[in-house]
């Protein structure tokens, strides 16, 4: 458990579902927004790791990550915070977090795919110590922050 003044990160549970989803739908498109299923799968089933932050009972950001067999690489596959709880540092505090479980599996590598106008979120990965390392075309079906076009980036851990 990750612990701040007011807010503790943890492994998110099946109990965190609704929680997560609502978050999702308030954080992203629909089109872009898991669907329950997907959330499920993704904290039960996928080798993954899935951290809430909550102060009190309220969920205010997610991070769910994913390891792959036979390789160092962790992923990021998905980050997201509270519109009304942003700015608050919640975000690059779920990223560290992530790290810090990353690297209690071994892995030593953080990898991520981000629109390449999501200027918000790509500041605030180079701030956590990520460097862009490519241009992927057309990764998303939908237009995403303007584009279907994303960034990946990574850090060694
Ligand atoms: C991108 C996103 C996750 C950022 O979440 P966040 O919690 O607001 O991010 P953080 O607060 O950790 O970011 C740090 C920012 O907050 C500021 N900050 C950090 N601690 C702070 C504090 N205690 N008080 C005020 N501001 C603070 C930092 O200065 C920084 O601001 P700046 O980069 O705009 O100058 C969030 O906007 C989001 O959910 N967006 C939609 C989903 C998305 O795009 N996810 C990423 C996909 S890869």
């Amino acid at each position: 458990m990750f612990m701040n003044t007011a807010s503790i990160i943890r492994e998110a549970t099946e109990n965190d579902i609704a929680g997560i989803i609502e978050l999702e739908n308030k954080c992203f498109p629909s089109e872009h927004a898991y669907s329950g299923k997907q959330v499920k799968y993704l904290i039960k089933k996928a080798n993954s790791c899935c951290l809430v932050e909550e102060d009190g009972e309220i969920i205010r950001g997610v991070i769910i990550i994913l390891f792959k067999r036979g390789t160092k690489v962790a992923g990021i596959e998905t980050l997201h915070v509270d519109p009304i709880f942003q700015k608050k540092g919640i975000a690059r505090r779920l990223i560290q977090a992530s790290e810090t479980e990353a690297k209690k599996r071994c892995m030593d590598q953080m990898r991520l795919e981000v629109s390449i106008g999501n200027n918000r979120a790509i500041r605030i990965y180079e701030q956590s110590g990520y460097v862009i390392s490519g241009l992927l075309k057309d990764y998303y079906k939908f237009n995403h922050y303007g584009s279907r076009d994303v960034y990946r980036m990574k850090k060694k851990l």
